[in-house]
């Protein structure tokens, strides 16, 4: 039986940490789909398509993960691909109490699907893609915290946003 699972975020865009998750969970799981919210809740820097492309050119070495797109309920997305597995990234407690009410409400809303929860490494703990986007927008280095897509993403559009 092939494991299959399934790692989803909004990848505004995707981190070293977001990849330090995906890396694990690929070594876990038979296939995994990293799949990238279209997030109606949150204004994201960059567009749906940006970042799916962004995911995909930064896990193509990763030869059982595949990035995908998805809208509406991320139970209703898994129960259409077969997956019964959802991976989190648990950074720190801070997470903890988002992660446990996520993981109750997907779990009431389909029981089928499980939630399991891996530790990136320490070093990233602290990273999320807005304060790389303010990073970005401020001139300063965010290269050690970034795959070379999410990189050449964000120099592009801190470009466009410039105006130049
Ligand atoms: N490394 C670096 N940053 C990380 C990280 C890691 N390992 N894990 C999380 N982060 C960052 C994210 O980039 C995000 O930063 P941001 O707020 O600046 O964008 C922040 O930490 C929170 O991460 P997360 O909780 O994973 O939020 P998300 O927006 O990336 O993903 C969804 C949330 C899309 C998975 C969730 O909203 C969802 O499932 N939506 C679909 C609708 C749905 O089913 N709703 C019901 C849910 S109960």
């Amino acid at each position: 039986m092939t494991r299959l699972g399934i790692y989803a975020g909004t990848f505004d865009p995707l981190t070293l940490g977001h990849l330090d998750v995906v890396e694990r969970a690929s070594r876990i799981f038979d296939e995994l789909i990293v799949a990238v919210a279209a997030s109606r809740s949150k204004q994201t820097w960059f567009s749906l398509d940006e970042r799916v492309a962004i995911v995909q050119k930064s896990i193509e070495n990763i030869d059982n993960a595949r990035a995908e797109s998805f809208g509406g309920l991320l139970v209703d997305y898994a129960d259409s691909q077969g997956v019964k597995l959802i991976v989190r990234g648990l950074r720190a407690i801070s997470d903890f109490e988002v992660e446990f009410q996520m993981a109750l409400t997907n779990r009431k809303l389909n029981p089928r699907i499980e939630t399991v929860f891996l530790m990136p490494k320490e070093e990233y703990s602290y990273l999320t893609s807005s304060s790389i986007r303010e990073i970005a927008e401020m001139g300063g280095d965010y290269s050690k915290f970034v795959p070379a897509a999410s990189r050449h993403a964000l120099e592009m559009k801190v470009r466009s946003r410039k105006g130049g």
